[in-house]
């Protein structure tokens, strides 16, 4: 325990061999930390420091990637893309169909580890957490939202099966879904999917919505929001999320300029590099 910038978390990478001390050792289970080859640090890291930052419960305030390359088999999708997305800021992507933004969100959620650079949360590598621990604190709208057979409620708590009525509501809210939501012949009781009620995209993305907020993520991703929402309410929405509460980091995923345009940052992908549009234009000029 200490006030901020005392040097706990110091301590803590001490102890996953992310810092070393100028003087004395690091020992964990009996191992002199400077001794290990980096083969038993990855291993150390993977197996002991994992679970103690679960234990500790990690909640990334920031998250980055770090000179990431990036392909599927052969094919380069990424080249030495730096991004960095901090707790209460709005960064936008945009590109191309096809120009890799949704392989950003892959790689945020670790789903593809990238073939050089890395990421981080909080300063620590993806390679030394619990992957499954971070990803309680990321929040994804996917391009296409699926719903499941079962109730509205069941598939906004769908990864959280202890919400309570009155925190699904509050998600639902957020996701400005309550109101048709209300409207529905059961409200939250209305069956959807294949035999239950028609859902518009935009209501199915909402809900969708509705589910990454739940968890109440230290980052939201959004990918391609304006697929199904009009403009003022993609707006509205984006505005409105970036007000919450937790503030949590946003990722907007979009190839829709206007929409960019409400974000804190904006980035371009082209030809795999991430260019800052303050950038373009100073290039252009
Ligand atoms: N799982 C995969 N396996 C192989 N190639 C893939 C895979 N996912 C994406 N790709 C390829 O990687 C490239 C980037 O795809 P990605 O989905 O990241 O683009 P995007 O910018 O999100 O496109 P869109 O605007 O159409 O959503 C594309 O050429 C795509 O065909
Ligand atoms: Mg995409």
């Amino acid at each position: 325990m200490g006030p901020s910038g005392s040097g706990k978390t110091t301590l803590f990478n001490m102890i996953g061999a992310l810092d070393t001390p100028t003087k004395g050792k690091v020992v964990v289970n009996g191992h002199d930390m400077g001794s290990l080859s980096q083969q038993q640090v990855a291993y150390l890291r993977c197996h002991n420091v994992g679970y103690i930052f679960q234990a500790f419960n990690l909640i990334p305030v920031m998250t980055a990637l770090e000179n990431v390359s990036f392909g599927y088999n052969s094919k380069r999708v990424l080249e030495g893309v730096d991004l960095t997305i901090a707790a209460g800021e709005t960064v936008a992507v945009t590109g191309a169909n096809g120009s890799g933004k949704t392989s950003i969100l892959y790689l945020l959620l670790g789903l593809y580890a990238p073939q050089t650079g890395r990421l981080l949360a909080d300063g620590t590598p993806y390679s030394s957490i619990s992957i499954s621990s971070l990803r309680r604190h990321i929040g994804v709208v996917t391009q296409d939202p699926v719903l499941f057979a079962g109730t509205i409620a069941e598939n906004i708590a769908y990864t959280d099966m202890d919400a309570d009525a009155e925190a699904i509501e509050a998600a639902a809210r957020s996701a400005l879904a309550h109101d048709f939501i209300a409207d529905l012949p059961n409200g939250y009781d209305t069956k959807v999917g294949e035999s239950g009620v028609f859902l518009s995209g935009g209501q199915r993305q909402r809900i969708t919505l509705a589910r990454a907020l739940l968890k109440r993520p230290r980052l939201l991703i959004l990918d391609e929001p304006s697929n199904h929402l009009d403009p003022e309410t993609t707006a509205y929405l984006i505005n409105h999320l970036a007000a919450l509460p937790e503030r949590p980091g946003i990722l907007v995923i979009t190839h829709d300029p206007h929409l960019a345009e409400q974000a804190d940052r904006i980035y371009h992908l082209q030809d795999g590099r991430l260019i800052s549009t303050a950038n373009v234009l100073a290039t252009t000029s």
